[in-house]
């Protein structure tokens, strides 16, 4: 082009990319879970049901995370990452009902200790899928009792390890919880009755209730700092299978409602009610003080019925949703959908509480595709923080490579891969990019229509 030549601003406007800084305080890291990365976690729920249900996915060893923590928690604090979630391992801390292990106990005060020597924010989850297995033997979340084992066991681990904690999430993915092991019978221990179901999400209600009362009642004895203490709630988009279907809509509305928004307004409001399905009154409203989003991908539906469980729809078939899906899907057949995180961060302002993206990953063998997964999902993030959606945090799911429940260990979400033989870890791109984000402490985007 000719040097007289005028250049058009629009265009450069355009090439001009719009860039978002994240508050200094931003919590940058990555999340696992007890069972999915510590290894021989015999006493659960979930390894009796991987002898016997799923003989080609046990966990076995796993990551050998109990062992190797520090080693890990080094390459976490090397990509610059200044929180991790984890969880503790009920069966660990209480392996026989009533008898508590203080040793256990002590690892984990010492997975703390190290996370913060390096800068790490704990943020500790208390229930991640997996039940002592004399608890599961006793009907798990189905029986009444649970909700106050629940809070006794949360009690022990709070006057243990509560000085040294700020962020508690009671529960991780109550829904996805009731759904996979109550109705569809997927997970331990393999219910299929909607009936059931409600009572295992009752329960799960009172037991973070319960929790709640519990952690704040200890903070306030002993003089400690406020905690914050929220759940980890799963988020799916839901869309009609077919736009022009009223039902198919209706199916997805009330999919929305149920699978996303049912467990945190119910703790919000202190009760939730569903003509002729069920009307739970909680002992107190308001016992969340943020909410961690776990966000992935999303599903089409296909409406099933008016009844329940048929009015939550079923999956559409890959021929109808083909010309509105994005066409990339992670390993799992997952759709890749990063403007869902926006509208879920949106979404769930309008609950006026902190909001921590919890979990985000994408399992691949291809890492190029783990770094746009990342950069896409972290410019949804920063658009909405600049419309004024409240977020905290990122934690991208999972630190390590792990064990992926009835998946096994084939696919592979993690910043850094593991050697399942030799236990070796090795840090992918992906990681590094997050790493370059994470210390620039900003990213350039350019704004959609969302
Ligand atoms: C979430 C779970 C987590 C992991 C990811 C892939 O639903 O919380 O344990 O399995 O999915």
């Amino acid at each position: 082009m000719g040097a007289g030549c005028a250049s058009t601003p629009k265009a450069v406007t355009e090439q001009i990319p719009h860039e978002f800084t994240f508050p200094r305080n931003f919590l940058w890291g990555a999340a696992t879970s007890a069972h999915q990365v510590e290894g021989n976690n015999i006493n659960n729920d979930w390894w009796e049901w991987e002898q016997t249900r799923i003989p080609k996915a046990r966990s076995g060893q796993a990551c050998d995370h109990w062992n190797r923590f520090e080693e890990d928690f080094k390459l976490a604090q090397a990509l610059g990452h200044t929180a991790h979630r984890f969880s503790i391992e009920w069966s660990r801390i209480e392996p026989q009902e009533g008898q508590w292990d203080s040793a256990a106990l002590e690892h984990y005060a010492q997975v703390i200790r190290s996370l913060r020597a390096k800068g790490i924010e704990p943020i500790v989850t208390l229930h991640h899928f997996t039940l002592p297995l004399w608890l599961a033997r006793q009907g798990g979340w189905l029986s009444e009792k649970t909700p106050q084992l629940f809070a006794r066991y949360v009690k022990k681990v709070t006057e243990a390890l509560g000085g040294d904690v700020h962020y508690w999430m009671t529960l991780n993915e109550p829904v996805v919880y009731t759904y996979k092991g109550y109705m569809a019978g997927e997970w331990p221990p393999g219910g299929k009755s909607p009936k059931e179901a409600i009572d295992v999400f009752e329960n799960l209600l009172l037991g973070h209730v319960l929790a709640y009362e519990q952690i704040k009642e200890i903070y306030t004895q002993e003089n400690w700092q406020e905690p914050m203490v929220g759940i980890a709630q799963s988020v799916l988009i839901f869309r009609a299978c077919s736009d022009r279907s009223f039902r198919d809509r209706i199916a997805a509305r009330f999919r929305h409602w149920m699978f996303n928004h049912l467990f945190v307004q119910a703790l919000v409001r202190g009760k939730a009610y569903c003509i002729g399905v069920f009307n739970v009154h909680l002992p107190r409203a308001k016992t969340l003080d943020f909410i961690g989003l776990n966000y992935y991908t999303r599903d089409f539906v296909l409406h099933h019925g008016y009844g329940f469980p048929g009015i939550l729809g079923q999956a559409c078939t890959a021929t109808a949703e083909q010309n509105r899906h994005t066409g990339k899907d992670n390993f799992l057949s997952w759709e890749i959908y990063p403007k869902g995180l926006h509208t879920f961060l949106e979404d769930f302002s309008r609950y006026k509480l902190p909001l921590l993206v919890s979990e985000n990953g994408i399992a691949t063998n291809d890492d190029t595709e783990r770094v746009s997964f990342i950069v896409e999902h972290l410019k949804a993030v920063a658009q909405a923080m600049e419309e004024g959606a409240p977020v905290i945090g990122y934690l991208y799911w999972s630190l390590l490579d792990n064990y992926e429940w009835a998946e096994g260990f084939v696919p592979r979400f993690g910043l850094i891969e593991v050697n399942y033989t030799t236990q070796k870890r090795r840090i992918r791109g992906s990681a590094r990019k997050l790493e370059k984000i994470i210390r620039a402490g900003k990213i350039g985007f350019e704004k959609h229509e969302y």
